[in-house]
């Protein structure tokens, strides 16, 4: 893929953050778009942000079914489909001991299962298309772990991995289809806002925290870095210097890190810091 003009684009939650400023970039280059969320009034208003009506549907990136017929829904709408971002993502905060299964459940079937739906309904289109790209985004918190975010980054490491096998089917196939796996660093969107935590977190704080201090990137940035990678079919791309200075801490400490970063994290996170965990006390 030399430029976007023409070709048909797939965002998933699309109706915030990272995906809507990818709707909006993609629109100005001129890409035919796709765009999907659960959220419905923020889906319409990315719509109106791209200066027209792009195709658009309500989509659960978590419902399998809906998904596939999704895809084959949009091949049949424009003929072909060129690009695809399962951008679609969610963050839960608690303890491993504290959080309940639900809570794990919930994030694994949006930011792992979600991005699995999203490739495999559309791979068939893309192989079609005779220039196809898959986008995945998993996160900085798929390169190294975190306190409070082990779901989090259970899904994130996961749609690493999956991404980075495909990557490498695709070059052994022989397939025209190029794969991207994106890992941002902290980017200036709703995603804590629209979080919950099961360990008590003052989340009033942690949103301002996040706002103010850990999210050095803007959307719009993202989507620019995103877009570059792609053009460049590049097979892994880090968003922000900070996404960069942490992968580059955590291959020289190598699993060290683990230590330096608890003792940052608490100072840093201070009480938002895990407590000492309850055995058993949430299923
Ligand atoms: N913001 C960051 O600092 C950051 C860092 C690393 C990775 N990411 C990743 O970037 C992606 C985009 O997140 P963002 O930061 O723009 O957050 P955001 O909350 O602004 O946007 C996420 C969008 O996904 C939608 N969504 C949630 N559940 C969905 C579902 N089941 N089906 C369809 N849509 C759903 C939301 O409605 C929302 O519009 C996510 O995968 C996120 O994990 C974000």
């Amino acid at each position: 893929m030399k430029d976007f003009n023409g070709k048909v684009a797939v965002v998933t939650g699309a109706a915030s953050g990272i995906g809507r400023a990818l709707a909006v970039e993609l629109t100005a280059r001129g890409a035919r778009l796709a765009i999907s969320d659960v959220d419905a009034a923020g889906l319409a208003r990315t719509a109106e942000l791209c200066g027209g009506a792009p195709h658009q549907q309500i989509l659960d990136v978590a419902d399998r079914e809906a998904v596939h017929a999704y895809a084959d829904a949009v091949a049949a709408t424009f003929g072909t489909v060129n690009l695809v971002i399962n951008n679609a993502g969610i963050t839960k905060f608690g303890t491993v001991d504290e959080t309940p299964y639900a809570d794990l459940e919930a994030v694994m079937d949006v930011d792992f299962w979600g991005v699995v739906h999203g490739t495999k309904a559309f791979l068939p289109h893309l192989i079609a298309s005779g220039d196809g790209h898959v986008v995945n985004i998993s996160s900085v918190f798929g390169l190294f772990g975190v306190p409070t975010q082990s779901s989090y980054n259970a899904a994130k490491f996961a749609v690493r991995g999956y991404t980075e096998a495909l990557s490498q089917e695709m070059l052994i196939s022989g397939h025209p289809v190029a794969v991207t796996c994106v890992h941002p660093g902290g980017v200036r969107t709703g995603i804590v806002a629209s979080a919950t935590s099961s360990v008590g977190t003052d989340m009033t704080a942690l949103r301002t925290l996040f706002t103010e201090k850990l999210t050095p990137t803007s959307p719009e940035s993202a989507a620019q870095t995103i877009l570059r990678g792609v053009l460049a079919r590049k097979p892994r791309v880090l968003i922000g210097y900070d996404a960069v200075a942490m992968d580059t801490a955590v291959r020289l400490l190598g699993p060290t890190y683990q230590r330096l970063f608890a003792s940052v994290a608490t100072r840093v996170l201070g009480a938002l810091a895990p407590r000492p965990v309850q055995t058993g006390a949430h299923r």
